[in-house]
């Protein structure tokens, strides 16, 4: 049976980070639904083994096939860079990652054909951005760095501070020597500090939120499979979040960064699934 294009849309990630991408959903397809899974007892993904992402990926997976979502968001990208290949050829659902997006657009938008990007260990480790970078164009230099201290600093609340600029530039310095003329911010929290990072590589340099990107992407995917949704139901909870742990903190950081006032946060025993 085809899913109901009034389900909502399931979107997860290792903890906060992905409702940057849950947040360009709400502005860019303001009628969907979202069922939002933060894996908070777990995180961080970005320094985890590609085994165990997958086996967390897969049971979020279960669990939002249970809230009878239509289509499957991966915000992560560690999970994204680990997971999205396995689980979608398991699931029978329509699963969007948030690396080709954010690629994708970098590959269009370099003029010098210098792209940087910036991740996790995880992400960065894995080198899914350069092998799909080149695949779309062999003539494009990649140039990645693993950013490890640049999530703590965004949990920490730290966004414009001068210890994150410090830390940006040791970080950033060299893709100024190298002139990349294209940022790929491959990593959930990074559009957060987007600000302090444009601050340092100026104008000059795109930097690439893969959150709205992947937005995008799923208005084109839902349309494509007959799944976008008509208005917005005047529901009481049209955007619900789940949590694997502390479920108070999450709420608070989701209220300080989504447009929206969060008032149901569940937590769940996510090794059940
Ligand atoms: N959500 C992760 C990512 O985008 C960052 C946080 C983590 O390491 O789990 O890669």
């Amino acid at each position: 049976m085809k899913p109901d294009r009034d389900a909502p849309v399931g979107v997860f990630d290792s903890g906060v980070g992905g409702l940057t991408v849950a947040r360009e959903i709400m502005r860019n397809l303001p009628s969907e639904k979202i069922v939002y899974f933060g894996d908070t007892a777990r995180v961080p993904y970005g320094n985890k083994s590609k085994e165990n992402v997958i086996r967390y990926s897969r049971q979020i997976i279960h669990f939002l096939l249970e809230q009878q979502v239509k289509a499957i968001v991966i915000a992560c990208n560690t999970a994204s860079a680990f997971a999205l290949d396995e689980v979608r050829n398991e699931f029978d659902i329509p699963i969007l990652g948030v690396i080709e997006p954010g690629a994708r657009v970098a590959a269009q938008e370099t003029k010098n054909k210098k792209i940087g990007v910036i991740g996790t260990e995880g992400t960065i480790g894995s080198g899914i951005h350069a092998a799909f970078l080149k695949k779309l164009d062999p003539g494009i230099t990649v140039i990645s760095k693993a950013c490890p201290l640049f999530v703590p600093l965004v949990e920490e609340g730290w966004l414009h501070d001068p210890v994150t600029l410090e830390v940006v530039s040791r970080y950033l310095q060299e893709f100024k020597e190298k002139e990349a003329d294209t940022l790929i911010l491959g990593c959930t929290h990074y559009p957060l500090i987007r600000s302090t990072i444009r601050e340092f590589m100026g104008e000059g340099v795109r930097l690439v939120n893969p959150a709205y990107e992947t937005a995008l992407e799923l208005a084109s995917l839902l349309e494509r499979e007959g799944l976008l949704s008509g208005e917005k139901k005047q529901e009481e909870f049209p955007y619900r979040f789940y949590v694997s742990d502390l479920a108070d903190k999450f709420k608070a950081f989701a209220n300080s960064i989504l447009p929206y006032d969060v008032e149901m946060t569940k937590k769940i025993d996510i090794e059940k699934y």
